[in-house]
């Protein structure tokens, strides 16, 4: 294999551009060049094919950065449509056309979805990234779970349901343990958490701290760093009358509650509290807002003013129950150790499964108690259910305790392995050297985006 593309897709996360590092650290050694193909999916779509030569005469560029969050080659959330089967021979010649072998597309279940057409027509491998650390399996049998009925209402779309588990949750069993980005976003939320539990605690306050992941309760459960008193997450369906009880005892005793919720939180009847709206997701994933609202709502309508007057703690109970949202701080910025290093060696083997002729593979975390970490190669099949889709994955039920609405013992056994060493000590140091730099004053931002954009190549003359 002489030359490889490798593109990011869907939601940027802090440890993209360590992935292509690693990439670009194993082409380099192999002697392989690499495209870096601009805007995710989209770049494919494009006559022109805008790319970037990451590694001229194997060394890589200088603007390729893995500390820094984000993406150097962007990213987008454009979909392939499997259907489109002449758009497909566009974006295969096109890949043709600049010589490209192999793909690697850094992503999540989407973009794992959206390669599936893809992997028919040239070699292609997935490097994991999400946020929601959702692209994985519980255990390799759980795709076998899945079940679809279709929609009452008469379209002619599906639903997916699981059956009951027959397999044995066992962290050592678990496929892709830990996903790029996931471990920042739990630093950044449980830091949030900390800091509003200040507030909360001076002025007698309940705080609802929202936190992404769509359908799966990862993050929530990892915010648990910074022990709010109550986690909820979608997996469970929330028990509105056990949560204030709860709530009123902790209030009782120790005069504020913090509250954290996964934006997919559910109610009993399992539909969600936000709104949930479609988004252009490669895998047709929804983005979900307003959970921690409709949760204040409900509990300013059982708590009562009355409640917070009896207390001397407020006139209302719309003043003393306030909502945050982490929000997109989670998904950016610099990406810390855990996440550098473990991107970068699946961006690493990622190239590692294009040479060896695998073909719609992905490159997984793999975790062993006794072993700890190691990357591995997993066949993209393997994810799919019967009728060919791949899930987001949620989070096992084992690894939350319902009644004390926190991480249980194996929860806790989870998130240890992840997170114990996940900061390095340049992690600490990079924010003492730079956030109050004087020069931050006096000049302006300098995007890369700006530094790239004098790199990027078309395929000439017209393209298509
Ligand atoms: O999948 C990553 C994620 O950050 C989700 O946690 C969230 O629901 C969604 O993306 C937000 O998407 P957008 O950036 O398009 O608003």
């Amino acid at each position: 294999m002489k030359r490889i593309g490798i593109l990011t897709a869907g939601g940027d996360t802090p440890a993209l551009n360590a992935a292509i590092h690693g990439a670009v650290v194993r082409a380099n050694q192999l002697r392989i060049e690499i495209y870096g193909l601009i805007k995710g999916f989209n770049c494919l779509f494009n006559p022109r094919v805008p790319h970037v030569h990451l590694n001229p005469l194997f060394q890589e560029i200088p603007e390729l950065d893995p500390t820094k969050g984000g993406t150097l080659i962007g990213s987008s959330r454009d979909y392939i449509d499997p259907d489109q089967k002449a758009e497909l021979d566009l974006i295969t010649s096109r890949l043709t056309k600049l010589g490209i072998e192999g793909l690697i597309a850094i992503g999540g279940d989407g973009t794992l979805n959206a390669l599936q057409p893809l992997a028919e027509r040239l070699p292609t491998v997935l490097a994991p990234k999400t946020i929601d650390n959702d692209l994985g399996l519980n255990y390799p049998s759980e795709p076998d779970e899945w079940v679809r009925v279709k929609d009452p209402s008469g379209s002619p779309s599906y639903h997916y349901s699981r059956t009951a588990s027959s397999a044995v949750f066992d962290l050592n069993q678990i496929v892709n343990y830990a996903t790029p980005g996931y471990a920042t976003a739990v630093l950044v939320s449980a830091q949030g958490v900390e800091r509003i539990r200040t507030t909360a605690e001076s002025h007698r306050r309940i705080a609802i701290i929202e936190v992404m992941g769509r359908h799966s309760g990862y993050i929530a459960l990892g915010t648990a760093y910074g022990q709010p008193d109550i986690i909820l997450i979608p997996e469970h369906p929330l028990d509105i009358q056990a949560l204030v009880e709860r709530v009123k005892h902790l209030y009782d005793l120790q005069k504020n509650v913090v509250i954290v919720c996964g934006e997919g939180i559910v109610d009993e009847q399992g539909s969600e509290l936000g709104a949930e709206s479609t988004s252009t997701d490669p895998g047709g994933n929804v983005a979900l807002t307003g959970a921690a609202e409709a949760l204040r709502g409900k509990m300013i309508q059982l708590l009562g003013d009355r409640y917070f007057q009896l207390y001397r703690r407020g006139s209302s109970a719309r003043e003393a129950i306030f909502t945050r949202k982490v929000g997109h701080t989670q998904r950016g910025g610099r990406p810390i150790l855990f996440d550098r290093f473990y991107a970068a060696l699946l961006g690493s083997k990622a190239v590692d499964l294009l040479v060896e002729g695998r073909n719609n593979a992905v490159s997984v975390l793999q975790y062993h108690s006794q072993k700890g970490f190691h990357v591995e190669g997993y066949d993209a099949n393997r994810f799919r259910d019967r009728w060919g889709l791949i899930h987001a994955r949620q989070m096992h039920p084992a690894l939350y305790h319902p009644s004390l609405m926190k991480p249980s013992k194996i929860g806790i056994d989870y998130l240890m392995p992840i997170f114990t060493d996940a900061i390095g000590n340049d992690d600490a140091e990079h924010m003492r050297q730079t956030l109050f730099d004087p020069g931050n004053l006096a000049q302006p931002y300098h995007s890369i985006n700006t530094d790239v954009h004098k790199r990027i190549r078309y395929l000439e003359p017209n393209g298509a």
